[in-house]
């Protein structure tokens, strides 16, 4: 997209939190994994539109922990730039695989992973039950189960 600009955070700036909010609606959730990511915010003529999170597993294995784009900027095509640029960043970094989870009620993100090459890899059983203190729900289901998808980078 036309002046799109991706960049990573600085260590020690401000974390962008109402994007990170909108893919994890835990704040606590977010702070246990956020500092060890790197964190990259999208903007598009100066405005932070995205953002996402990378966090290394092991030395082959890189987690999109967090993908959020602001409500206004969805559906634009900014999700998709991102996962590319995510895939692209985890292979420079020297890593082969990238994998991403998300809710068993995530049907559109479920979608777009599957279309840009992710895999289903693993399924953890009542994740979102056991570690969100409120049931979330997305189109009419009750998300449950986190589906885990991966691909080659
Ligand atoms: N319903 C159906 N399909 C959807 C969808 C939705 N709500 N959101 C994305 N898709 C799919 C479609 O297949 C779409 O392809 P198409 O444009 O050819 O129809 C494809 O994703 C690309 O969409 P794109 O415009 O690039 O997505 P986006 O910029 O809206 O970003 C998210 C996608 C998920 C990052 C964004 O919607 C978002 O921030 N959502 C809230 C936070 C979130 O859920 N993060 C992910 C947590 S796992």
């Amino acid at each position: 997209m036309e002046g799109l600009q991706i960049e990573l955070v600085e260590n020690g700036r401000e974390m962008p939190m109402d994007l990170l909010l909108l893919a994890d609606p835990s704040a606590e959730m977010i702070s246990e994994y956020i500092h060890d990511c790197r964190v990259f915010i999208a903007s598009l003529n100066g405005a932070m539109v995205a953002c996402y999170a990378l966090l290394p597993i092991d030395e082959i294995l890189m987690e999109i922990k967090n993908i959020a784009v602001a409500e206004r900027y969805q559906g634009k095509g900014i999700g998709a730039l991102l996962i590319k640029d995510a895939i692209e960043t985890a292979k420079n970094l020297g890593y082969k695989k990238i994998r991403i989870g998300t809710g068993n009620s995530s049907i559109g993100q479920l979608q777009l992973y599957q279309k840009l090459g992710f895999i289903q890899r693993e399924v953890i059983k009542g994740f979102f039950q056991k570690n969100y203190p409120e049931p979330i729900v997305e189109n009419g289901i009750e998300c449950v189960d986190m589906i885990v998808l991966e691909r080659n980078v």
